[in-house]
């Protein structure tokens, strides 16, 4: 599916403000891509698609989560149903068959253990789209220019503290990601 496609589609399918906040991550995406190797074609289609099943009827998503062996989903927030469930949807109502894309979709909530660039890409450019505006948003801009990976953990850190401040159930992949990122960071730094 070509880009334009896909925006015409999403367009028709999110909200303004929810479609504003996507071309925005469109446009991050893009940027993090080519600053980090990454294919700026499927950057931008997996950030143009990322949101697409975010309006979707939460018991239709909870019944595609059980059919694609996702129960452990059931048990938290429903807001991270979108992200798996509209990797499923891209691919089934849209025919999307680039297993990249699916899996930077449906890992742009949580985050995964040793997720690839493409993903690190997504799951940033989301956190950090110029409509943003969140305490902590500019650092974050800042980590992301000079080292995406750093800006994964930095991200991470940020929904943690958000959530435990809001005393939420946090699901254990956000807490699974975090630790694989700070252990791969630390294997890396010289002592
Ligand atoms: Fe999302
Ligand atoms: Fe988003």
């Amino acid at each position: 599916m070509r880009l334009e496609e896909a925006k015409q589609i999403i367009e028709q399918t999110l909200p303004e403000k929810r479609y504003i906040h996507t071309l925005g991550v469109v446009e991050t995406a893009i940027q993090l891509a080519q600053q980090n190797g990454v294919s700026k074609e499927q950057a931008a289609l997996a950030a143009m698609l990322h949101d697409y099943a975010k309006y979707r009827n939460v018991s239709y998503m909870r019944t595609i989560a059980v059919e694609l062996g996702l129960d452990d989903l059931l048990m938290y927030d429903d807001e991270l149903l979108h992200a798996p469930i509209g990797a499923e949807l891209v691919k089934r109502e849209l025919g999307i068959e680039d297993a990249s894309i699916y899996q930077a979709i449906a890992n742009h909530t949580t985050g995964a253990p040793n997720m690839p660039l493409l993903d690190q890409v997504i799951f940033v450019a989301d956190a950090i789209e110029p409509n943003r505006n969140y305490p902590g948003v500019e650092q974050l801009r800042q980590i992301a220019q000079k080292d995406l990976t750093q800006a994964v953990i930095a991200t991470l850190v940020q929904t943690i503290e958000f959530l435990c401040k809001k005393q939420t159930v946090i699901f254990p992949l956000t807490i699974e990601t975090y630790n694989a990122f700070v252990a791969e960071k630390r294997k890396g730094t010289v002592l």
